[in-house]
Order: structure tokens, then sequence, then C-alpha cells
């Protein structure tokens, strides 16, 4: 693991208008997403630079709560994918340090990475996701791999997909077309973590939308539409070329009021706040279906949420310079 050294570099707002915030991006972590971690901070903290912010990159690690808490920046923007970062834990213990963030609290970002639990809880909100279940491997072995197989073919059919209950950038995650394939997705499932989930899997188009509240209350980016030639895989993600997406998504009218409605109804549902991402699929008949949300969604420069921003006119650096605003407002008014 390679601990790589906190970047210390600053730079004096540019922008005399801009916000006088000392603003501090968390990166990196020890996720198996460090790497697209590292690259959504330094693209976000270059956004916020240009537009006129005093940013400081820090990694995830021992230097990190002495540097918090002796130079107790305004506000903290954590950007770190996967385990810690998303499941709430950096941000306890940025509460603990009494270190006002940018995004959603501790208890929201753990039913929201929680994949099963997100599924069930915008299902009571009403939201349609793919019938699923939820698998730890130790029942599995315990009732015997191959019956809990049968039986979950019998009942959700196929083609299925198969994926870890908690993790991101498609890491562990198999579409499968038939039976006989599905012991060994499992196995790939639990590499990644000890429980997972096996969903219907849906035909149609996959957008994600972004959600933002820079202003008043939570609203809809435009839809990103992603097309791949194979699975929209770690490879696929990252790097540019193997992927086309349209921003806006190739939806019609209706279909988009649906697929916003379903994002931002996903993000009130779960209490998120500031920013979020959801992932869906959009069947033949236009109907949306949830397939999960992210609180930290990737700022890379091939990553949805930028790229929603670019289709909606923002300037990043406005947007995001709009986002510390806010949640340094929000802080305020919690103090
Ligand atoms: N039920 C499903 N039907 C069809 N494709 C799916 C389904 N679930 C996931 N996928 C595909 O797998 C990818 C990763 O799944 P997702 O649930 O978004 O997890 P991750 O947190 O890894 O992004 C999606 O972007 C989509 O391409
Ligand atoms: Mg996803």
């Amino acid at each position: 693991m390679n601990a790589a050294p906190s970047e210390a570099a600053t730079s004096a707002p540019a922008d005399p208008a801009a916000s006088a915030a000392r603003v501090v991006v968390l990166a990196g972590g020890l996720s198996h997403e460090r790497d697209v971690s590292l690259r959504s901070g330094r693209r976000v903290a270059e956004a916020l630079r240009g537009a006129g912010i005093e940013v400081t990159v820090h990694d995830v690690d021992a230097d990190l709560i002495p540097a918090l808490t002796q130079t107790r920046p305004d506000l903290v923007w954590p950007l770190l994918h996967g385990a810690t970062g998303e499941d709430g834990s950096v941000r306890d213990v940025l509460e603990l340090l009494r270190v006002p963030y940018l995004g959603t609290d501790p208890r929201a970002s753990r039913l929201a990475w929680s994949k099963p639990v997100a599924k069930t809880v915008v299902t009571r909100a009403g939201l349609a996701t793919p019938e699923f279940v939820t698998l730890p491997q130790s029942l599995f072995r315990e009732l015997g791999a191959g019956r809990v197989l049968d039986a979950i073919v019998d009942r959700l059919g196929l083609p299925l997909v198969v994926k870890p209950s908690r993790g991101g950038s498609a890491l562990g995650v198999t579409l499968v077309g038939t039976a006989a394939e599905l012991a060994r997705s499992m196995v790939d499932a639990f590499s990644y973590g000890d429980t997972a989930l096996v969903e219907r899997a849906v035909a149609g188009r996959e957008v994600a939308v972004s959600v933002v509240e820079d202003r008043g209350g939570p609203r809809a980016l435009p839809a990103v539409e992603i097309v791949t030639e194979g699975p929209y895989d770690y490879d696929a993600r990252y790097n540019p070329g193997r992927t086309e997406y349209f921003a806006p998504a190739r939806l019609d009218a209706r279909e988009q009021a649906a697929v916003a409605a379903m994002a931002v109804t996903a993000h009130q549902a779960l209490g998120l706040r500031h920013l979020s991402r959801t992932d869906l699929i959009v069947d033949d008949d236009g109907v949306p279906h949830f397939l999960e949300v992210n609180v930290a969604p990737g700022m890379t420069e091939t990553s949805l949420f930028p790229q929603a921003a670019a289709a909606a006119g923002h300037d990043l650096g406005s947007l995001y310079r709009d986002l510390v605003d806010r949640a340094l407002a929000d802080a305020t008014a919690t103090r």
C-alpha cells in the first residue's frame, strides 16, 4: 500500500467574490477504489482553486486528525469512494472532531452504502427496483450452495446480476446468463465482502442521474446515458474510449421526468445531503428501475457527475463553489 504523501500545495483566491473558505479535500483511503478517489480529489481541488477557493488535498492516514485539529479548515469535502469513505465511518470521525463537511451524514451514508438496505428504503418510497435476495457467505455454505442457487434461479429466473452487497466501481459484479455461471459469480462477489446481492437483470438503457442541493432543495441534473460494448466494469469506467456517454441521455420528455423524479425521491427517502448520484436502468417500456445510489460519486475526468454538470451548462468550478457555500451555510445553521 502506498501511503501517498498528502498534498500541501494551496493556492491564493483568484476571484475576490468567491468564498474565502479553506477547504480540505479528502482523497485516497484504503479501499479498492483508492486510485479513483485520488483522481476525483485532484479534479475537484483543481476546479475549486479555479473558483478562488483555498484547497488542500489530504489522504486518510495517521496525519489526518492532527492536521484537521491544528488547521481547523472551514469545510472538509470527503471524496473517498468505497468502504470507510462511503459507509459513513470517516464522516463519523469528522463529526467527532466537529469539523464541518460537505455531503451526507454518517447515518444516511450507511443506508445508501448497503445496496439491499437502500433498495428497501426506496421501495417504501414507491420506487421500482429489481427483485433481489441478499445472501451472507456463511448461510450459503450452511444450507448448501447448490440448493440455494437452484432456489434463486427458480424464484428470480435468468438473467441475474450478482454483486457485493456493498461496494463500487462494479468490482465483483457479474451478469449471469445461465445457472451454471451462478456459483462462480457468487465466489467473485464474496471476494469483495461477506454478503452478496443477487437481483434480476434489467434490459434497457443504463443512465445515471446526479442530484445537487446547491441553492434550493434537491434538483436532478440531466441524466447521462452509458453505452458499453461489454459490461460497464472498472476498465470501461476509467479507461477513456471503451464507453460512449450521452449527456443528456437519449430519453423522451416523459422518461427524463421519470428518471429525475426517481433520483430526487431516492435522495430524499434516504436522507442524503448536498449531492448524490443514482444509477438506474430504463426498460423498454420507459420505466426506470433503481439500482443503487452513491453518496460520493466519482469526479474523475471520465465520471458521470461532471458530465451531468456540463450538460446542465454549469461551469464545474462555480457548481462546486456553490455546493461549498451551501455546506458552509448548513454547518453554520446547525452549529
Ligand atoms: N439489475 C441489473 N440489471 C442490469 N445491469 C445491472 C444490474 N445491476 C447492476 N448492473 C450493471 O452493473 C453495474 C454496476 O452495478 P451497480 O449496482 O451500479 O454497482 P456499483 O456500486 O459497483 O456501481 C451497473 O452500472 C450496470 O451496468
Ligand atoms: Mg453504480
